[in-house]
């Protein structure tokens, strides 16, 4: 079985992946990390963002290994990954690597902006999970400061504001939900009653399948 869940940054998406992929024994990929690690590569090799034959160069010599670096999580990675995620060049190179993760057995959750819509159109489980701007914002500043970084409430809102606009706006697999997936809103659920309302769409969409 593949479940895609996608969704706006700071939605919770990527904690509800994993502890969906835990629940029912399946891996999981947080595709927001690869394109995160090819923004950080070009950042360390001081290249413009914008450059596509580095971008795509980056994105080819994907290290998987590297992905849990801490440093990716950070705001302004996730924001270089922003910009450099709207390269289609970059986006077609990375398609493969997805696929071929949602592919391997026993089954995979994947976690993004496109999964339901590019990476997987035939997933058998689509979640779209969305939450008030305000209420991700402090989500994520608690975040941050808990990794012991400095974070202004409403600076983290108008980055996500402006993440959101451009995730949204772009040409290439904007972020949308598929035709067929099920909108999960988070705002005011913790991790728990968030997770529990995931697994009641799976169990939900699993019967009606037969
Ligand atoms: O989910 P995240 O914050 O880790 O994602 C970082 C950026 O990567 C996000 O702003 C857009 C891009 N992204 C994407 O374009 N497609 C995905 N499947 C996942 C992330």
């Amino acid at each position: 079985m593949i479940i895609a869940i996608d969704g706006p940054a700071a939605s919770g998406k990527g904690t509800l992946g994993k502890r969906l992929a835990h629940h029912y024994g399946y891996r999981h990929l947080d595709t927001g990390v690869i394109y995160r690690a090819v923004a950080y590569a070009m950042m360390e090799a001081g290249a413009e963002l914008t450059n596509e034959v580095l971008a795509v160069a980056a994105a080819l010599e994907l290290d998987p290994e590297k992905f849990g670096n801490p440093i990716l999580k950070t705001q302004k990675v996730g924001d270089a990954a922003s910009v450099v995620s709207a390269i289609p060049k970059v986006r077609e190179v990375l398609v493969n690597f997805q696929r071929q993760f949602a592919a391997d057995p026993p089954g995979a959750v994947l976690d993004g902006r496109d999964i339901g819509t590019v990476i997987c159109p035939h997933a058998d489980v689509k979640i779209f999970v969305v939450a008030d701007p305000r209420v991700r914002a402090r989500r994520r500043t608690l975040e941050a400061r808990s990794r012991g970084e400095d974070a202004d409430e409403e600076a983290v809102l108008a980055d996500i504001l402006k993440r959101d606009e451009r995730d949204q706006n772009r040409p290439i697999a904007p972020l949308r939900p598929a035709a067929d997936a099920h909108t999960l809103d988070n705002s005011n659920l913790d991790i728990e009653a968030g997770v529990r309302a995931a697994i009641a769409i799976v169990e939900a969409a699993r019967a009606s399948r037969g």
